[in-house]
């Protein structure tokens, strides 16, 4: 049977109508209203379609259309929706022990995954602070940067998405909309510098107050640019920020929660330039769909914390919670299982070879260039229309972002990449 999309009612369909009618009823306005204004600027009308099930590749909506999703869900469907091991894990799990006790009483799934995840990290990185979120992974490797390194400034660079809770918001700069409004609530500790800032100019910058410096004690990088447009670094820049590290003794971070766990072709972007970070932040695609996320660090970095004195100074409710960590095994089964990398370059390989030097980004984090400021939103509206789910990216809105599930059907893709094309073409003066 056929995985292509079947949109046969009128987006958006009467049911997601109705549904949004009471969303817009009971969301803040600061998330229902941004939707609307994508929606016009899309021309899909005010309202999105709303979720039904997803599985693989597709979704449906609750009016019964199916698309294919090339975003993967934000990056967080790697392994693909609803993967039948990672469900299976889900309900075992769910039906055993719902819920563990934070930094209290561990749980073996919780246990298992840490250890699971220093197998898989860099070299040497085997000690880990789990989350519920991406921002949870930045704020807990800051947090051991600073202890780390004595030194609470962090830099960080334009361009950049860690999250949008207080600390790691303070790090974002993605869009001075995100920052603008909290301005007076951020951490004055965080600099930033335009992604891929000269190692001189970034060398001089932390040198230290003597040279006009910040007391900077964290460097926070995304390995490729994720939301801000799948921009890739010159692998000699990240070998330049390790040797700077090293140099003024920093603590390197990597944000790897949109590029990690394969899918730039390597298992973690930065073993393209070969570079291993002292904290790599790793999340999303972890879960399969649960929410769960890691700071993971080498032991001598990690020991900065001291010894917990009975009550742990940073933990939560939720913290390594069962169920998301049984997800998150069988996620990193089935994606060793699938070879994941490999499956990622093979994506890459086939978007290449049909738009050419429109591409940028590795593997399954890829941007496609669309051009012109504003158009991705434009295009993003067409393809939905046609049945392919894509988001638009970049900071300018001017860049296509495909980060699929790996299971992605060569039919899929290739319709998918047909639907695109005209939608360039349609955009073309
Ligand atoms: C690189 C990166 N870091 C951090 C985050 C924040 O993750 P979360 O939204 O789960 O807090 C994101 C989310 O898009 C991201 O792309």
């Amino acid at each position: 049977m056929s995985d292509l999309p079947h949109v046969p009612v009128a987006l958006p369909g009467p049911e997601s109508r109705a549904l949004v009618d009471v969303l817009a009823r009971h969301e803040s306005p600061g998330i229902t209203a941004r939707r609307a204004r994508q929606g016009e600027a899309r021309g899909t009308g005010s309202d999105p379609i709303v979720w039904a099930r997803a599985e693989g590749a597709s979704v449906w909506d609750v009016d019964g259309n199916r698309y294919v999703d090339l975003t993967g869900a934000f990056g967080v469907a790697l392994v693909g929706h609803a993967h039948p091991a990672v469900v299976r894990a889900v309900q075992e799990q769910a039906a055993t022990l719902m819920h563990g006790m934070g930094d209290v009483f561990p749980n073996a799934p919780r246990i298992r995954l840490m250890e699971r995840l220093a197998a898989l990290a860099p070299p040497g990185l085997t000690q880990c602070i789990l989350g519920l979120s991406g921002s949870d992974a930045v704020e807990a490797a800051l947090k051991t940067a600073a202890l780390a390194s004595g030194r609470p400034g962090v830099l960080a660079f334009w361009g950049s998405y860690h999250g949008l809770s207080y600390g790691a918001l303070a790090a974002t700069a993605y869009k001075a909309a995100f920052r603008a409004p909290f301005a007076g609530q951020l951490g004055p500790h965080v600099r930033h510098l335009p992604y891929g800032e000269s190692l001189d100019l970034i060398e001089r910058f932390v040198a230290g107050p003597a040279t006009g410096g910040e007391a900077i004690g964290a460097l926070l990088v995304e390995p490729i640019l994720g939301r801000g447009g799948q921009v890739v670094p010159p692998d000699e820049w990240l070998r330049g920020l390790r040797t700077l590290a090293d140099r003024y003794g920093l603590v390197l971070v990597f944000d790897e929660i949109y590029s990690g766990l394969g899918r730039t072709g390597r298992w973690w972007a930065c073993d393209h330039a070969g570079v291993v970070p002292d904290v790599l932040c790793v999340g999303k695609a972890l879960g399969g769909g649960m929410p769960v996320s890691a700071a993971i660090a080498r032991p001598d970095v990690m020991s900065a914390w001291g010894r917990s004195a009975g009550e742990a100074i940073h933990t939560g409710t939720f913290l390594g919670h069962p169920v998301a960590a049984a997800a998150a095994l069988a996620t990193l089964d089935a994606l060793v299982a699938m070879d994941a990398p490999v499956r990622a370059r093979e994506f890459e390989a086939v978007v290449r070879a049909r738009l050419g030097s429109r591409v940028r980004g590795r593997g399954a984090m890829l941007g496609v260039e669309t051009g012109s400021p504003g158009a991705g939103a434009r295009i993003a509206g067409r393809l939905l229309r046609d049945g392919y789910i894509v988001l638009p990216g970049g900071v300018d809105g001017d860049i296509i972002g495909l980060t699929p599930p790996l299971c992605l059907s060569e039919e899929q893709l290739a319709g998918a990449l047909d639907a695109l094309e005209a939608g360039l073409a349609a955009e073309s003066p």
